[in-house]
């Protein structure tokens, strides 16, 4: 029996994280640099309806009904096979393996999540697609998050940047302005679920400088979402090639900031975004949940060395860097 192996990327918060979660747009990219990937091999030794996950990543071995109902793995195998209407699915072994940074803020649960429900409803004979998907790895969320946006599923099952707003049908955003981002990872877990209750605390006890700040946040992403959409000029290294970029660093700047007011940044964050400014990047910004996780910054192609070292010395553990569009 061949073995079924399907892989998720991670993703990135271009602007817009926090504010998501209160009826505000936000822009999201997959990022193809790192993956999770399952890998579905039938157990022909095994009785019907036994189903191994192994996970050397997070030290699992285990059968998934031994997991606690609420682990997102376990829940993850049950809704696809609730799915794909497999009542007692055919022995089989998951492997799971990941080069996203785990609670690092680029999706890295809805990811696996997501690997793990193709390659079972591909085992199954009814490949399960994007729709369904991302819809099942949400359910999978609220284990994680409480109270998740949904954009972490949407943009990782869809693979395509996305304008996402709770709610709305799903929107992709062509990127016609090629972007070359660094993404440094503080190495300092992000506690998403911790962030996302402070916020909705503070917004519940003064509404209205929480409503501002997500208002303002909208602002810069409508701004970006057109910039993004810009032909790039045939030479960009002339200055008014460069604008749309410094305009769109301006925006990543302003938005860190609004988070920075939010209360979600971190002083290892803010001394990552100031070390990749000062190394000359148009702009940068906290992505995903805050307090830890990853900061972004956005460069010219010949300055990704210079502030890839400059993020080392302040401190990422590890820097990715990523050419989108
Ligand atoms: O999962 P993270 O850390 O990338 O954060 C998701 C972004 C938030 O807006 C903070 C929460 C959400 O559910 O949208």
């Amino acid at each position: 029996m061949p073995a079924f192996t399907a892989a998720a990327p991670g993703k990135i918060i271009l602007f817009g994280e926090h504010a998501v979660v209160y009826g505000r747009p936000a822009i999201a990219i997959p990022v193809q640099a790192v993956q999770a990937r399952a890998v579905v091999q039938a157990d022909v030794n095994a009785p019907r309806g036994s189903v191994r996950l192994i996970s050397p990543l997070i030290d699992l071995d285990s059968p998934a009904d031994a997991l606690p109902p609420q682990h997102p793995l376990r829940r993850a195998v049950e809704l696809t096979a609730q799915a794909v209407g497999a009542s007692r699915i055919p022995a089989c072994r998951i492997r799971i393996q990941s080069s996203i940074p785990v609670a690092g803020g680029m999706g890295s649960g809805a990811a696996v999540s997501i690997a793990l429900m193709r390659a079972l409803s591909a085992y199954l004979g009814k490949p399960l697609i994007a729709d369904q998907v991302s819809a099942l790895a949400f359910e999978v969320e609220k284990i994680h998050h409480g109270s998740p946006s949904g954009i972490d599923n949407t943009v990782i099952a869809f693979e395509t940047a996305v304008v996402y707003t709770r709610g709305a049908p799903i929107q992709p955003l062509p990127l016609r302005l090629p972007l070359h981002l660094l993404i440094a990872d503080s190495g300092i877990p992000s506690p998403t679920a911790q962030t996302v209750g402070e916020v909705r605390a503070g917004w519940q006890e003064h509404p209205e400088p929480y409503e501002r700040l997500f208002d303002a946040i909208a602002a810069i992403v409508h701004q970006a979402v057109q910039i993004l959409q810009q032909p790039a000029e045939p030479a960009t290294a002339a200055p008014e090639g460069l604008l749309p970029y410094h305009t769109l660093g301006d925006l990543m700047n302003q938005n860190h900031a609004l988070l920075c007011e939010l209360g979600v940044s971190s002083a290892e964050l803010d001394a990552l975004t100031d070390a990749a400014r000062s190394a000359g990047a148009f702009g940068a910004k906290l992505s995903g949940g805050g307090r830890g996780g990853n900061v972004i910054a956005l460069a010219e192609p010949s300055a990704v060395e210079a502030i890839g070292r400059a993020l080392q010395n302040a401190g990422a553990k590890r820097v990715i860097y990523t050419p989108v569009g």
